[in-house]
């Protein structure tokens, strides 16, 4: 393909139109809000620390991190996402650096901590970019990954997803974002559609980083339950955690 980061990028500026239209993108549900700010507590050093939250997208969490009294530096590859997070940060009266850059050239800082939310996946080298979060972080500071495991191509991951995907056409729930990730860009994705946080913690090893750390985020999966309802929650409902290292 001709540019990988080119056809990243263009689909993240197409998908910001319609981004913050899911809840748990925008973190709008105020339980599932208050579970994030449960978790950025949990992981995050003490504010104010220097944060700086890669592919921060619409801002969700860099807004929560900030109105916790944290400096945050959000960076992103598209600008219309970084152009929401700025309109959102002056509607809370928030302070927050913005930074148009690729995941792999993080601003120097140095940062107390480096993190990001579902971010990892869509990175063609993955490695090499915690590798790059790292050298920008303080000694003593640490980083932060907030994912999920979605993959999967077991034959009940499949019948759920497609259940999900008629549920949502009879309930006109819209899709979580505008079209399918290009099939294309796919295979060029190591930590894309992986069933296990097991290959990202390898990676964050092998970026140097230490003393790795799982957590479980449950509340954050029952907030997401509860705005779904029970059986949309259940069809798409995916384990989510956070993995904390030392630099
Ligand atoms: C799934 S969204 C997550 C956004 C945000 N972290 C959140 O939790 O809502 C992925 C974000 O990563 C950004 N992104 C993708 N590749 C990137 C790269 N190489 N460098 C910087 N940002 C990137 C996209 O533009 C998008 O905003």
């Amino acid at each position: 393909m001709t540019d990988l980061h080119e056809a990243i990028r263009a689909w993240w500026d197409r998908d910001a139109e319609t981004y913050d239209d899911a809840r748990s993108h925008a973190i709008s549900d105020p339980v599932e809000a208050a579970a994030w700010r449960r978790a950025l507590g949990d992981a995050l050093p003490e504010p104010p620390a220097r944060v700086l939250d890669v592919g921060a997208g619409t801002g969700a969490l860099s807004l929560l991190a900030a109105e916790l009294g944290h400096r945050v530096t959000a960076l992103d590859l598209s600008e219309r996402m970084l152009a929401l997070a700025a309109r959102k940060a002056a509607e809370r009266a928030l302070e927050l650096e913005l930074v148009h850059g690729r995941a792999e050239e993080p601003p120097p800082g140095p940062f107390d901590a480096v993190m990001e939310r579902h971010v990892l996946w869509t990175l063609p080298d993955p490695e090499g970019a915690l590798r790059a979060w790292r050298e920008v972080t303080a000694p003593g500071g640490r980083l932060v990954l907030f994912e999920g495991s979605w993959g999967g191509d077991g034959l009940l991951r499949r019948a759920r997803s497609l259940a999900a995907e008629g549920l949502r056409g009879l309930l006109r729930v819209p899709d979580e974002h505008h079209a399918p990730y290009p099939e294309e860009v796919l295979p060029h994705l190591p930590l894309a559609r992986r069933s296990s946080p097991e290959p990202m913690i390898e990676a964050v090893y092998r970026a140097g980083w230490r003393g790795v750390r799982l957590k479980r985020l449950r509340d954050v999966e029952w907030a997401q339950i509860r705005h779904s309802g029970p059986v949309l929650g259940w069809l798409e409902h995916h384990p989510r955690y956070a993995i904390v290292a030392e630099r």
